[in-house]
């Protein structure tokens, strides 16, 4: 078998040897960290730092977060010398943990390519390589996801899944999607996604019409709602409707999950009128019983686009024969960097063969073990903490009032005990967690635990909230 000069330097002896030494220097320096506060002496810097950069970024962060460059798991170390527990691994994207060694080993694979960001004319082997895992996994069960087409980000992602179904449906002018949805952050995603400071100041570009999401304290009432809706908005605009983009889990919405049989009515309603159906699995791939949420549904053969991002480290529009677009319609000098396209490979064979998936994985086993202590707190502070919520690896509670203001200073009390989660919802809002599934422990689950009980006393004591009578 003939070897590329490419394929030899991958394989070079010098390169297991230089990986060999990465590796065990990135064990030794990981072995000493542990939780801790600031160093004192790193503190003024870190804070010009972070001055520095909300001020050249043009808004403040969310959090003072800039790390150092390693993490162990769902340990990360801040600038400052901080070592906190991560508990929302940039919004689910940590799902391995942080500074994972066989991260760092393709991340080397990825260097030695001689392409830094893969795309439109520059792409290697890698990038076949992918596709061919992503395509299989989603058809593993059924679906006919037989095309999938990498981008640079999860809006991305859903734009060109868009584009897909309405150059397909084409003149239709509108979408359907539900109350709460969430679809990103451009001009067109940020349309669908209701919530309107999202919007501000935006001409509409697209006409969205909703459809409330299912409510599990009224399953059947909400299923004769959601139906209702759909038939009114599709008799009142006969074909206008490209299709309708679901979020089987409401992510920033708070959250919710919705039901096989809510799901399948509204499906079955859109096939029998011809319209697409696109599912936003950006941030559900993963976290539930199976690799993508749909197939947890047992919805493969509803779906025609999904979308993927986030704990997969690429992302990703795949999409059925019938939905191939016409050359050229979607292309781009970027999709992913070569790091991104190795990680992506590294994550999704642990998902699929690390024993993740099913009734009895890791993903269940961590639900369970951090409901049980969520539920042991709610009891324990019954006006203080709501919940939990949420479905498999994203998990939920409401705490205090459920006020944004209260669960901004709420988290900022936790960050500052060592531990990061973040919002979502509108009022009641909700803290979520998206635990880096791959790199967690039911020890580090008890520890963020007794820290979110601790935050909570203070935050209430700080802020002097009521005890209201509950
Ligand atoms: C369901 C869903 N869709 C789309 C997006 C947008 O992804 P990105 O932030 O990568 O553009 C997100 C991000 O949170 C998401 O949760």
């Amino acid at each position: 078998m003939i070897k590329t000069l490419g394929q030899q330097l991958q394989s070079d002896r010098r390169v297991k040897q230089a990986k060999g030494l990465l590796l065990a220097a990135l064990k030794e320096h990981q072995a000493k960290m542990k939780p801790r506060p600031a160093h004192k002496h790193l503190q003024k810097h870190f804070d010009q730092l972070i001055a520095k950069c909300s001020q050249l970024r043009g808004g403040q962060l969310y959090y003072p977060y800039l790390s150092s460059g390693l993490g162990k798991g769902p340990l990360v170390e801040l600038a400052d010398g901080s070592v906190k527990y991560d508990f929302i691994t940039g919004i689910g994207v940590y799902y391995l943990g942080h500074s994972h060694p066989k991260l760092l080993s393709s991340s080397i694979d990825a260097a030695l390519e001689d392409t830094l960001i893969q795309g439109n004319l520059q792409q290697s082997t890698a990038t076949v390589e992918i596709l061919e895992l992503i395509v299989k996994t989603a058809c593993c069960k059924g679906a006919a996801l037989k095309h999938c087409f990498l981008t640079s980000s999860g809006a991305m992602a859903n734009e060109n899944g868009l584009k897909i179904v309405f150059q397909k449906h084409a003149p239709a002018k509108r979408i359907l999607a539900f109350q709460r949805a969430f679809a990103g952050r451009s001009m067109v995603t940020a349309q669908i996604t209701d919530k309107a400071i999202n919007r501000a100041g935006l001409p509409k570009v697209l006409a969205v019409d909703y459809v409330p999401f299912y409510d599990p304290a009224k399953p059947q009432e909400s299923i004769r709602l959601a139906k209702a809706a759909l038939l009114k908005h599709l008799k009142k605009f006969p074909r206008q409707h490209a299709g309708m983009m679901f979020e089987l889990i409401q992510g920033e919405g708070g959250y919710y999950p919705g039901s096989r049989e809510f799901f399948v009515t509204l499906m079955k309603i859109l096939k029998d009128h011809k319209r697409a159906i696109l599912v936003d699995e950006i941030q559900t791939f993963g976290r539930t019983s199976e690799a993508f949420a749909f197939q947890h549904f047992g919805l493969d053969k509803y779906v025609d686009v999904v979308t993927i991002g986030k704990m997969l480290q690429v992302c990703a529009t795949l999409f059925r024969e019938e939905y191939k677009p016409q050359p050229g319609f979607i292309s781009q000098t970027f999709t992913a960097s070569s790091s991104s396209i190795h990680a992506a490979k590294t994550i999704i064979q642990e998902l699929l063969g690390g024993g993740y998936l099913g009734g009895q994985g890791k993903i269940q086993k961590f639900h369970q073990h951090f409901v049980a202590r969520l539920e042991g707190l709610a009891k324990k502070y019954p006006c203080w903490v709501r919940g939990p919520f949420g479905f498999g690896a994203m998990i939920a509670v409401t705490v205090l009032d459920g006020k944004m203001e209260s669960a901004k200073e709420f988290l900022k009390v936790l960050f500052q005990n060592g531990a990061m989660a973040f919002v979502a919802g509108h009022e009641p809002v909700r803290i979520r967690f998206l635990i880096p599934v791959g790199a967690v422990t039911f020890s580090d689950i008890d520890r963020v635990c007794e820290l979110l009980e601790k935050s909570l006393l203070q935050t209430v004591k700080g802020m002097k909230l009521e005890n209201p009578t509950c």
